[in-house]
């Protein structure tokens, strides 16, 4: 493993002010297909993290001029790039083989309200980003208990435990920036994309992903 304390010991980070932040926890039903759905789910967890090392770097290509979004975003993605690899060899372990997977409906319909004007298109970003990094830290929080159950997937949820420090920094680097760049309060566009959010994990979805929102069918592959 490249980095950190995996496969020891790891102690839980206290999450509770992102669970006090986001406006619904996950659903139980979301959690009961997570146990049916491994594969799935870590194969769409691979390329979260691709993904969310690709959003920080085409922010960093269209914002030259921020220079503080350049050092959080570089670190930030280099760090994506490194659970991405984690991820892969977790995969491995459990004889799970990465795949092409379509996109869950949660970032496309998150990112469909931000603004097409700077300079809210970047703090809307930001926001977006900060909730992405805030959910991915809460459901990692649930799945860790439950993956600790089992011998099989005890190593996972080790993992998922210790990816809670890095995601909850990442939340907080994104609502910072956002609130550096924005003109005024963010507090009104947090709320309004909050909103949005909790309709989509608390929604029926007829797709299970690492994002999606309640399973039409308990089980569905
Ligand atoms: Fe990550
Ligand atoms: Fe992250």
């Amino acid at each position: 493993m490249p980095a950190g304390p995996i496969g020891e010991e790891v102690a839980m980070t206290n999450i509770s002010h992102i669970e006090e932040f986001l406006g619904c926890a996950t659903p139980k039903e979301w959690l009961a297909a997570a146990e049916v759905n491994l594969g799935v789910l870590l194969i769409d967890h691979a390329h979260c993290e691709k993904k969310a090392a690709s959003t920080a770097l085409s922010l960093m290509s269209r914002y030259v001029d921020r220079k503080e979004l350049l050092a959080k975003l570089s670190q930030l993605a280099r760090e994506e790039l490194l659970h991405f690899e984690q991820v892969l060899e977790m995969m491995g372990g459990l004889g799970v083989e990465f795949t092409h997977l379509t996109a869950s409906r949660y970032a496309k319909l998150l990112r469909k309200d931000i603004s097409t004007s700077e300079p809210m298109r970047l703090v809307d970003t930001l926001i977006v980003g900060g909730i992405i990094e805030a959910r991915s830290c809460e459901r990692f929080s649930v799945l860790a208990p439950q993956l600790l159950e089992n011998e099989n997937t005890e190593e996972l949820g080790r993992y998922y435990r210790f990816l809670l420090k890095s995601e909850s920094r990442h939340f907080e680097d994104y609502l910072a920036l956002a609130r550096l760049y924005s003109p005024e309060s963010i507090d009104g566009r947090v709320e309004y994309f909050l909103a949005v959010e909790k309709q989509l994990i608390e929604g029926k979805d007829d797709e299970f992903r690492f994002h999606s929102g309640v399973p039409v069918a308990p089980f569905n592959q």
